[in-house]
């Protein structure tokens, strides 16, 4: 049985066109004159190349998988209204039609979805998985031809539909049903599907999401199967709780992927925008997330840790050429404009105004990292204690290596609070690369310390040394030690803001 000659099936559902067709067979919109609805129904065929025997195989299980799946009532999850037996064993599926478009149209039509949106798609599709679990059905093809997005609602469709005892995924003739991209690791190696499955492919599905392509990618199926096995996806470029969320799903181990509820927490903090996840594990609520919040502006975005390094730039461009070295000095400015080499000047307008276009570029922090470098070597340049040591040197009247006056000992500070809002930025993405956190707490002090000796690394970089007998300007022996005091409490601070962040984007561990 299937459509007759006026397009009708069963005698009840008149074809009004097919919606799509993808692997497994094709959508139907249709019109149900009984109930006064339209409908769309599923028309499921198996390869062609696969034995008369595992065909009806096949039938059966999909038969029973579609009852399983019309038990289901949730509004997440898309209602099955019918199910009609076509002569040859195949079912057909009638069901609720979703007025809207795919996540996986949406990505081919947008590329990548903003964090926000992600984390709200991710939190419906959790829902519906949770409660699909909870009665004892294994979607086992979840990904993002099969998440449908009608305005603000979420629906999850094709329940069981990919089921095959054994699992699904390799059949004893070598086929291979649906899209393999989003399949499990204990899929592809031929294992029972479970709702751990279901988490995996779920993480592949919020990262394809977030990124715009799948965590896995070759041009064979077979090569696809051995990467999804045995290779780590590219760190996702968002991080934050996002990257901890994907990192903790797509984990090889079924049993040490992110629960359900770390999963909820997680993307609960994506949701709330960054703001920390609850200490405690909230239980489902009541009344599913079913609604996508409005797009926010970006993917992963970092405007605190972009534009503190910037302003904290600029703070230490004013005070290395708006304060005086010695208090009866002149100004930095003054002397930046009288001796030193028009090619800096250009240079340090140049980078201010670069700067300035990196403002709203709070999703890229990867780029205000060597902007914030490139400022410290141009200040430790323009700082009119370079001129006695590079051009009075020069003309060899004088061998005194740079001191630090008093602008350019704000201008040091200035510069180490910059270069820790510039590492904190791309730590986020370094977090996604080192699982191991003993790894990431010694890059973080590294940071610290990079940040902190700026000034006198450059110095030495450039090969010009630097007078450490700070108190001559800086007015007193106390006033540098102050200096070297504060700048201890800067790294101090950096140290323990750094760790407090992670612990609070790290969430729960993973359940073992
Ligand atoms: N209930 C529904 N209402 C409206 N459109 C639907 C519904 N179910 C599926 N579609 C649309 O029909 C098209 C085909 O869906 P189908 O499930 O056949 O393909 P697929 O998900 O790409 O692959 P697979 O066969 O592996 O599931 C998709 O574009 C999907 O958005
Ligand atoms: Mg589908």
């Amino acid at each position: 049985m299937g459509w007759d000659g006026e397009g009708v099936l069963a005698g009840r559902y008149r074809n009004l066109g097919r919606i799509g067709q993808g692997g497994m067979g094709a959508v139907w919109r249709a019109h149900d004159p009984e109930l006064g609805r339209e409908v769309a129904i599923k028309e499921l065929r198996v390869p062609e190349q696969v034995t008369e025997r595992e065909r009806s195989v096949w039938y059966a299980r999909m038969e029973r998988e579609a009852r399983a799946a019309a038990g289901l009532r949730h509004p997440a999850i898309v209602t099955v209204y019918d199910r009609v037996m076509g002569e040859d064993g195949r079912p057909w599926i009638v069901m609720e039609l979703i007025r809207g478009r795919s996540l996986a149209q949406l990505l081919a039509e947008q590329g990548a979805v903003p964090a926000r949106r992600v984390a709200a798609i991710g939190l419906a599709m959790l829902d519906a998985l949770s409660a699909a679990h909870a009665q004892g059905v294994v979607h086992r093809d979840v990904k993002p031809a099969n998440v449908l997005l009608e305005g603000d609602r979420v629906v999850l469709t094709d329940f069981g539909i990919a089921a095959v005892e054994g699992d699904a995924t390799l059949t004893g003739s070598g086929a291979v049903l649906g899209t393999p991209a989003y399949m499990s690791p204990e899929q592809v190696r031929g294992e029972r599907a479970t709702p751990a499955s279901d988490l995996w492919a779920l993480g592949a599905t919020l990262y394809a999401a977030v990124e715009g392509r799948p965590p896995f990618t070759a041009p064979s199926h077979g090569g696809l199967f051995v990467a999804i096995a045995t290779q780590e996806p590219a760190p996702p470029r968002c991080g934050g709780p996002l990257a901890h969320l994907l990192h903790g799903l797509l984990s090889k181990d079924p049993a040490a992927r992110l629960s359900p509820a770390q999963v909820r927490d997680l993307l609960q903090a994506v949701s709330d925008d960054g703001e920390p996840p609850l200490a405690e594990h909230r239980p489902p609520s009541p009344e599913p997330a079913t609604r996508v919040e409005p797009a926010s502006t970006g993917a992963c975005r970092h405007p605190v840790a972009v534009r503190g390094a910037l302003v904290a730039a600029w703070i230490a461009i004013a005070a290395a050429l708006l304060l005086p070295r010695d208090f009866a000095d002149p100004i930095g400015l003054s002397i930046l404009l009288e001796v030193a080499p028009r090619w800096l000047e250009v240079a340090l307008v140049v980078a201010i105004l670069l700067s300035c276009l990196l403002w709203n570029m709070t999703d890229r922090p990867a780029f205000v990292l060597p902007a914030v470098a490139v400022f410290a070597v141009l200040l430790t340049l323009a700082a009119p204690s370079s001129y006695d040591a590079i051009v009075i040197n020069e003309l060899g009247e004088s061998d005194r290596a740079p001191d630090i006056g008093f602008g350019l000992a704000w201008a040091w500070l200035a510069g180490a609070v910059a270069l820790m809002f510039a590492f904190a930025g791309v730590n986020a993405s370094l977090e996604a690369r080192m699982p191991r956190p003993a790894l990431l707490r010694t890059a973080v002090v590294i940071e610290g310390a990079l940040a902190v000796l700026w000034l006198p690394l450059v110095f030495w970089t450039l090969g010009i040394g630097m007078d450490a007998d700070m108190s001559r300007h800086v007015g007193s022996e106390a006033r540098a030690w102050a200096l070297m005091g504060v700048l201890a409490a800067v790294f101090t601070v950096w140290v323990a803001a750094q760790a407090a962040s992670r612990r609070r984007h790290r969430g729960p561990e993973p359940a073992r």
